[in-house]
């Protein structure tokens, strides 16, 4: 294993799929096994799983265990019994587009060939998951080499080897730099309130011995306004087809507040984290989860008894905010429509 690709979130067995429990993160390291398309399901909306490269590849491998139990099942019917698998993890969450992205591929194995199809559907999702790890090295190299000197970088969420396959996308990007010698400082949003950045983010740059030093959110203008950071980077769940970006809520004040200041914004995604089919960030879905997340901490009250909350968990940034777009297939400066269908159409 290379330096940097300990930690494998995603990992499949003859058992069924195995998922580091990121809810327990950091204090307790525990796999959780699912044996079924609704165990995943239910593992991708409870969190078990999250960022939306992850997401994608466990819905992936959820189908080929559908594929599997239906076939076992019946293998005259298995395709008419399978759609109620798809449905159930079509709904698990609404923002990431890589879940969609990777029902519809395995969804296009669905042929009948009168073979059995259990070996292609688990091929496919073992190659889902093998070219996200691959994009997220080649994007790691692509946006270390934007980076001109030894500089602080804040990153948002956990957009780590923990929300992807491995390696991660903007924390790619800043172990790459890091290996570079490009790296003066990580600063890491704690991300409220589910704290990916306390817990995840914090947590993978500190096991591999990265500088890190954990901000709460608010802390983040001072930051810039004292030029303690280059770059602002972080990862996508979705980008609509005129380059809006939506990522983990926060993400826009960030960019507004980067312009402000004269720092550099960075946006690591895959292409298959881009919907050429959505025109704008206006029309992304935005997942608002319970508001008991923002009103209790680890089961404690933090609010007044009876105090309501709203609790969007993505935010979209617009495109003329994003300085650069880092993806598998190249670097765009400056993101737009025209751009965008350039770049998908580099295959
Ligand atoms: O709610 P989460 O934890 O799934 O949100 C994750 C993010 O917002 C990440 O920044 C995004 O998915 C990119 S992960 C490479």
């Amino acid at each position: 294993m290379e330096k940097y690709d300990s930690i494998q979130p995603i990992r499949w067995s003859r058992k069924g799929l195995l998922l580091l429990d990121q809810r327990r993160l950091p204090a307790h390291r525990v796999e959780l096994c699912c044996r079924s398309a609704s165990e995943v399901a239910d593992a991708i909306r409870d969190m078990v799983v999250r960022g939306a490269p992850a997401i994608g590849i466990a819905a992936a491998y959820g189908v080929a265990l559908a594929v599997r139990s239906r076939y076992q099942e019946n293998p005259e019917s298995w395709r008419e019994a399978i759609a109620a698998d798809l449905d159930i993890l079509t709904t698990s969450r609404p923002t990431a587009v890589n879940l969609f992205w990777a029902l519809k591929r395995m969804a296009a194995l669905m042929v009948p060939d009168g073979e059995d199809p259990v070996p292609r559907f688990e091929s496919e999702a073992i190659a889902i998951h093998d070219e996200d790890i691959a994009a997220n090295h080649r994007m790691g190299e692509l946006g270390a080499a934007l980076i001109s000197e030894p500089s602080g970088i804040l990153t948002h969420c956990n957009a780590g080897a923990l929300a992807t396959g491995g390696y991660g996308t903007a924390l790619g990007v800043i172990r790459s730099a890091f290996a570079a010698g490009k790296l003066r400082q990580v600063y890491a949003d704690e991300t409220r309130p589910w704290l990916q950045g306390a817990r995840l983010t914090a947590w993978e740059l500190e096991k591999d011995g990265i500088p890190a030093q954990l901000i709460a959110d608010g802390a983040a203008a001072y930051l810039m306004q004292r030029g303690m950071i280059r770059w602002v980077v972080v990862g996508s769940d979705r980008i609509a087809a005129n380059g809006d970006v939506a990522n983990k809520i926060g993400t826009y004040g960030l960019a507004v507040n980067a312009r402000h200041h004269g720092v550099g914004f960075m946006v690591v995604a895959p292409t298959s984290t881009l919907d050429m089919s959505i025109a704008s960030g206006l029309d992304i879905p935005i997942e608002e989860r319970s508001s008991e997340e923002v009103l209790n901490f680890q089961g404690i009250s933090i609010a007044p008894q009876g105090g309501t909350a709203w609790n969007p968990v993505f935010d979209v940034t617009p495109a003329a905010l994003v300085d650069v777009l880092v993806t598998e297939r190249g670097v765009v400066k400056q993101p737009n429509r025209e751009k965008l269908i350039a770049l998908m159409a580099k295959g």
